[in-house]
């Protein structure tokens, strides 16, 4: 047996790694990390009205969508292999208010849109919703806020669990939480389990960092916290060994799926809650992952098919199940996987 790493240097002899790469066919077989359409995630957001469409400057290819216009989209993605959305809320003109009210009314943007995709797409469509009060608030924090304009954690959570069960109402698959609150899971799922939604699941931000990668996205929500950063409740970049922390925590509280998010930037994070945790795994390539992409291949500086392909491997040999990306669309559609 020769061993490797025993051979002379400069002098490849019988080990030779190249014949894994020989051709498309070898290198085919030889694949490790996979990816394909169906664990793809595509993010929506949804305007509070029927109809109409907006362009967000700082995310080319996404726009807002009223409901018809969702609609026509999803079965557009849907026929393409695309099978999964996660659905943002804009709050109508005026509504927001200190406590984030109008996140649980059913005529709210998502409970709206969640109604007439299952109408529409029954169980062909498995539909995500964020849970989070910031497009809500007119303070544009994740929790409403306690005397001198901290989040106060324990007093965001029933507020939050409505807005969830708004959402299970109104026929979500998986409710998604992504305020960053202290034992959000487990009041979640009390919640649901209290009011019958025994079958809704959780799919747990519980790994979200406080990262600048996602200005794109406050844009396109209206959701910029009018005061100081989310640094009291969102997590560190500096820390990994939180993440495994966060991520046990919210698999003991009833989480069905965890999430890591960014994901270019914490790809470390992704492979170590992977090790920890046997719950399916989603990464989320945020809005200023994706800005970054389009900014260069708008320029013609990189092959934009080549890079995003590239990105989304790395998420999955790091160990992520799942991806959700604003790139899904222009993958399925282009066979870009
Ligand atoms: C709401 C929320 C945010 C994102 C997902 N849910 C923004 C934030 O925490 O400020 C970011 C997604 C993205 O950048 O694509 N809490
Ligand atoms: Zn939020």
């Amino acid at each position: 047996m020769i061993k490797e790493g025993s051979e002379p240097a400069g002098a490849p002899g019988r080990v030779r790694p190249r014949r894994l790469r020989a051709t498309r066919a070898v290198r085919e077989l030889a694949a490790e990390a996979r990816l394909d359409r169906g664990r793809l995630i595509q993010p929506h957001f949804v305007l509070p009205r029927e109809r109409g469409a907006e362009d967000v400057p700082s995310l080319p290819g996404v726009r807002r969508l009223g409901q018809s216009e969702l609609l026509r989209r999803v079965e557009e993605d849907l026929e393409h292999g695309l099978a999964s959305v996660l659905l943002f809320g804009l709050a109508p003109e005026g509504a927001k208010d200190a406590a984030g009210t109008h996140s649980a009314e059913q005529a709210a943007a998502v409970p709206a849109a969640v109604r007439a995709l299952k109408r529409a797409f029954g169980e062909d469509l498995c539909v995500f919703t964020d849970v989070c009060l910031c497009a809500y608030t007119d303070h544009g924090h994740c929790g409403v806020l306690a005397e001198g304009g901290r989040v106060a954690n324990d007093a965001s959570l029933e507020p939050l669990a409505r807005m969830a069960l708004a959402h299970a109402e109104a026929g979500a698959d998986f409710v998604a939480p992504s305020d960053m609150m202290d034992g959000r899971v487990g009041a979640l799922r009390d919640a649901l389990d209290g009011a019958g939604f025994e079958g809704t699941g959780i799919l747990s931000y519980a790994v979200k960092y406080a990262s600048a990668y996602y200005g794109p996205f406050r844009d396109a929500a209206g959701s910029a916290p009018g005061h100081g950063d989310r640094k009291s409740y969102q997590m560190d970049p500096r820390n990994a060994r939180e993440a495994e922390r966060e991520a046990l925590l919210d698999e003991a509280e009833g989480a069905d799926m965890l999430m890591v998010k960014p994901a270019l930037a914490y790809l470390d994070v992704v492979a170590r809650v992977r090790a920890v945790s046997r719950l399916p795994l989603a990464a989320y390539n945020v809005s200023g992952e994706y800005a970054q992409v389009k900014a260069a291949a708008e320029r013609g500086w990189i092959d934009e098919a080549a890079v995003v392909r590239e990105n989304l491997l790395s998420m999955a040999r790091a160990g992520a199940d799942l991806v959700i990306t604003y790139h899904a669309r222009d993958v399925a559609l282009g066979g870009w996987l």
